[in-house]
């Protein structure tokens, strides 16, 4: 078993990105669908996307997202730029099986995530970016309590126009963890 449930919901579970998974994680960065909503806009082969989830797993908390039934891998999450002093982190995540969208999966990998930032990483503030025109991620993001804490105007440019990079953030004390009680100590 190449998986582990280490943040368990309802619907998905988290786990330690697997490196033999790296062509999936490759289909879903070089498709327009789901790489139109990151940053950077990738096209990348197989053998980079090796180095990029080896490299990543060094200073960041990245995770597979996986379908609860199925141990299907259905996205990527992960915090980034990790801050020890500040207590701050950056939050990234996608579905990249677009039939799992709008199904309550990316709100609740994200609260896992959080949960496990806030409350086994010791965060304070996670932040996130995301383009004004990913309506559906906003929206995702606000369900879990991010607010606007400011913007990059005309910062990303992406099918011939230029649009606003929002900057949102979440407080510790601002998480009501659903999760909590499964990473309590026993
Ligand atoms: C963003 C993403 C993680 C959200 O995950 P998801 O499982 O699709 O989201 P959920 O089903 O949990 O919630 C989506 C919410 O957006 C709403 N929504 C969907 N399309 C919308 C739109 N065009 N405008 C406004 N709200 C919209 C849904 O109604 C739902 O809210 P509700 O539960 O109150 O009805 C996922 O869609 C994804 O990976 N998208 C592509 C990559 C991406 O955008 N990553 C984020 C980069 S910042």
């Amino acid at each position: 078993m190449k998986y582990y449930k280490q943040l368990i919901g309802q619907k998905c579970y988290l786990s330690p990105p697997a490196i033999e998974d790296a062509g999936i994680y490759c289909a879903w960065l070089n498709d327009f669908n789901i790489s139109q909503y990151l940053e950077p806009t990738y096209s990348i082969t197989p053998e980079e996307e090796i180095e990029i989830l080896k490299n990543l797993r060094k200073e960041n908390k990245i995770f597979g997202i996986h379908e609860m039934q199925t141990d299907k891998l259905i996205g990527s999450c992960g915090l980034h730029e990790i801050h020890p002093v500040n207590q701050t982190a950056m939050m990234g995540i996608f579905i990249g099986e677009t039939d799992y969208w709008n199904k309550g999966i990316g709100t609740e990998a994200s609260s896992l995530l959080i949960d496990y930032g806030f409350n086994v990483l010791n965060l304070h503030n996670i932040y996130l970016y995301v383009y004004e025109y990913n309506k559906r991620a906003i929206a995702t993001y606000k369900k879990i309590g991010f607010r606007e804490s400011g913007r990059r105007r005309q910062g990303r440019f992406f099918a011939g126009k230029r649009h606003d990079i929002i900057i949102m953030d979440l407080l510790s004390e601002e998480f009501t963890s659903p999760y909590i009680k499964l990473i309590t100590p026993k």
